[in-house]
């Protein structure tokens, strides 16, 4: 439909309307088709020229994290002592049961073959149990799809929920993938910021300033990416509270929920607010929980309508996850949380020295995050300035600066929707931490 991929491509935030995006990778005029002289053997029908890409994916931005996060390795085969601070992932190996349940398995010849689409049954209720046990929210099995990823959860879930030109409320800073997954469904993303001097925590008067008769949903994000924020219990209760009087359903990404540091705790908003049960989808996955962010297991828990929906859509576009790694999975969810425990500590002592360090660069601001494993400095005083004869005046141009002059990379605001802030994961060595971080301060004086 014409009008899916057109709405597609709008960009609408609270903060204006920015322009149609013009699709990069195409190399043809956009609109309408182009006439020509017909040669030899070529019908009005294959002489008829139209758009390489369409408009609807040409519209997507490259993952600006992974981008980051390719740009360093690359640097780093090369020879180049680049410190990453852009992955999004944990530098631990999955668990060892873990993998010897992958391992055996791999062996059984009942994974060679196709298994349900929505994921197996035996994984599908280990989730509803790991959920129940973790986060308090009783769910039954037929309310699981287990998918490839936490991002083909997000993925879905959109397109499930969303018709063309409805909006979403998306609290900014956001993960990089959420506005383009709205877009990809034919939804608009609205953003709504919250800044360092909030916490990077939306209110519910933001929300409701925000919301219109077009506005279907709420993207939550608790423990954020890219912030660390963490929603007290309380204010989980008054968006959920909020979003079930108005009528708008929440998607709340829940991947970051064993991550927490300085007795915050992750609160699960369907559990905050059980009538929510109805107009709400949880997403949630092995990957930062158990380090498995390469084997590809999530899932989405919704009310089963959606669930099943969400379930006809994947079987028609990837099948089943891989056997082997719900397997995995199963082991990981049905398993202990030590593993976790062992990271949360690593991280924890990072995340301290992490903050105490950027706060200690002229012109950053970086609050305390209490969840995930990202800091996020605001840098805007450290901008204009001249460092080793480049003056960056954006974040982007600074986060280059690093790369190019100290050998760093962090990602910069911009993809994640507020220039001005720059992302550091510290889910690295503790010693490539302090290095890194140094060599930032050295460069900015
Ligand atoms: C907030 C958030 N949600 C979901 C995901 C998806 O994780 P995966 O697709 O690896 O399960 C990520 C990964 O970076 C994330 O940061």
């Amino acid at each position: 439909m014409t009008i899916y991929g057109a709405e597609a491509t709008k960009r609408t935030s609270v903060r204006g309307r920015r322009p149609e995006v013009e699709p990069r990778n195409a190399t043809r005029p956009m609109t309408g088709p182009v006439r020509r002289t017909p040669s030899r053997g070529e019908t009005i029908a294959t002489m008829t020229e139209r758009a390489r890409i369409s408009q609807r994916i040409a519209g997507i931005a490259e993952s600006a994290t992974l981008a980051v996060d390719s740009k360093a390795k690359a640097l780093k085969a090369a020879g180049r002592p680049v410190i990453g601070f852009g992955a999004g992932e944990p530098d631990f190996a999955t668990p060892d049961y873990v993998v010897e349940a992958a391992v055996e398995a791999a062996r059984d010849p009942r994974n060679h073959r196709y298994t349900p689409a929505g994921g197996l049954p035996e994984l599908k209720q280990a989730i509803a149990d790991k959920t129940a046990r973790d986060s308090g929210y009783a769910v039954d099995p037929a309310q699981v799809l287990v998918t490839n990823g936490g991002k083909q959860a997000v993925y879905e879930a959109f397109a499930t929920l969303l018709d063309p030109g409805d909006e979403v409320l998306l609290p900014a800073p956001y993960w990089t993938t959420y506005p383009e997954a709205v877009r990809l469904a034919g939804g608009r993303p609205v953003e709504i910021v919250a800044t360092e001097s909030q916490d990077y925590l939306v209110t519910v008067e933001q929300l409701e300033a925000a919301r219109t008769d077009r506005t279907k949903a709420l993207l939550f994000c608790s423990p954020s990416n890219p912030t660390g924020a963490v929603y007290p219990p309380e204010q989980v209760r008054a968006i959920g509270q909020w979003a079930l009087e108005n009528g708008v359903w929440v998607v709340t990404d829940e991947i970051y929920e064993h991550l927490t540091y300085a007795g915050a705790t992750a609160a699960s908003m369907p559990v905050e607010v059980p009538e929510l049960a109805d107009t709400c989808v949880v997403v949630n996955g092995v990957a930062k929980t158990y380090a498995m962010t390469g084997w590809r297991v999530g899932w989405m828990i919704g009310p089963r309508d959606v669930v099943k929906a969400a379930a006809n859509l994947q079987s028609h576009a990837t099948s089943n996850v891989a056997n082997v790694s719900q397997r995995a999975a199963i082991a990981a969810v049905s398993g202990d949380l030590s593993a976790v425990v062992t990271m949360r500590e690593a991280f924890d002592r990072r995340r301290k020295t992490i903050v105490v360090m950027l706060n200690d660069i002229d012109g950053f601001v970086c609050p305390e995050p209490k969840g995930a494993f990202y800091a996020y400095p605001s840098v805007g005083d450290a901008l204009g300035r001249e460092i080793g004869g480049a003056t960056p005046t954006t974040s982007a141009e600074l986060a280059e600066v690093i790369l190019d002059q100290a050998e760093v990379a962090v990602v910069p605001g911009e993809a994640f929707g507020t220039p001005g802030y720059l992302r550091l994961s510290y889910a690295l060595g503790d010693d490539d931490l302090a290095e890194g971080v140094a060599r930032i301060q050295k460069l900015l004086g």
